[in-house]
């Protein structure tokens, strides 16, 4: 018998990790390549990562992708991470399903292409019955503008007069951003040396501890992924459980 009763239901829902993957652009400028090339280096990290969670006690990991301000960048950069997106996804769909991954994509879907929109809708599909990792992809996102989205929903639905005003918690609120029943983020990590949080889980990771490592993104992997989880002392023990 497994004596749990050291453990409070905080921990037993499963550790949520969120990564601001950044730093491609330099990694490839110090290899005098372009910056896609990076992004690419970036991808194959984020496969390694979302591979070791089930072994680290990570049952939710959450990854940004692309912000709501990385449309500044320069149309060939865009283009290059759309199809890198369109990519990864059509050749990681089949082995996230087979791992017992449930992906999601949070963010502002308006403005994404099609064919990238039907690529997310099918692996959001494909998956929506796993439990053993939820990945949440952050693609085209921002927290204030998913802050903003949730207001509107919610002032159509007082309109509707669905809700009353007064009704408005935080319950609410977490129902109507696009993480709904997702739980917040224990941890933020954050590559490349920059301490900031850029727009990322801003009403989510209101408590959320916070780790900024110079690394790269594309230098980031699993075994440092172990001793962040380490140093802030989140690597599940699984008390004999599985
Ligand atoms: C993060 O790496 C990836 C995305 C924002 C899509 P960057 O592209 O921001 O890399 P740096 O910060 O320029 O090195
Ligand atoms: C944050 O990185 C966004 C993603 C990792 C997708 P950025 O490189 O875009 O953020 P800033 O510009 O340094 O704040
Ligand atoms: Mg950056």
């Amino acid at each position: 018998m497994n004596d749990q009763s050291g453990i409070d239901a905080e921990t037993r829902r499963g550790l949520h990790v969120a990564f601001i993957m950044d730093g491609n652009g330099r990694w490839a400028k110090a290899r005098k390549r372009p910056r896609p090339f990076g992004h690419q280096a970036g991808a194959k990290r984020t496969r390694e990562v979302v591979e070791a969670c089930p072994d680290l006690g990570v049952k939710y990991v959450t990854l940004y992708a692309f912000s709501t301000e990385n449309w500044k960048r320069s149309r060939k950069e865009i283009t290059a991470l759309m199809a890198l997106f369109r990519h990864t996804i059509r050749k990681t769909a089949h082995d996230l399903h087979a791992e017992g991954a449930r992906v999601r994509f949070i963010g502002d879907r308006g403005p994404l292409d099609r064919k990238l929109l039907n690529l997310m809708e099918e692996l959001e599909g494909l998956t929506r019955n796993n439990d053993r990792v939820h990945v949440t992809v952050a693609l085209n996102y921002g927290g204030r503008d998913e802050i903003l989205r949730a207001t509107r929903k919610m002032a159509d639905a007082v309109k509707a007069g669905a809700i009353q005003p007064a009704d408005i918690g935080e319950d609410t609120m977490k129902q109507y951003l696009d993480t709904g029943d997702i739980p917040d983020p224990d941890l933020v990590i954050r590559t490349s040396g920059e301490s900031r949080t850029s727009n990322f889980l801003v009403w989510q990771s209101a408590y959320a501890e916070y780790e900024f490592t110079d690394t790269l993104w594309p230098d980031f992997g699993r075994e440092q992924f172990a001793t962040v989880l380490d140093k802030f002392g989140l690597r599940e023990r699984r008390y004999g459980g599985v």
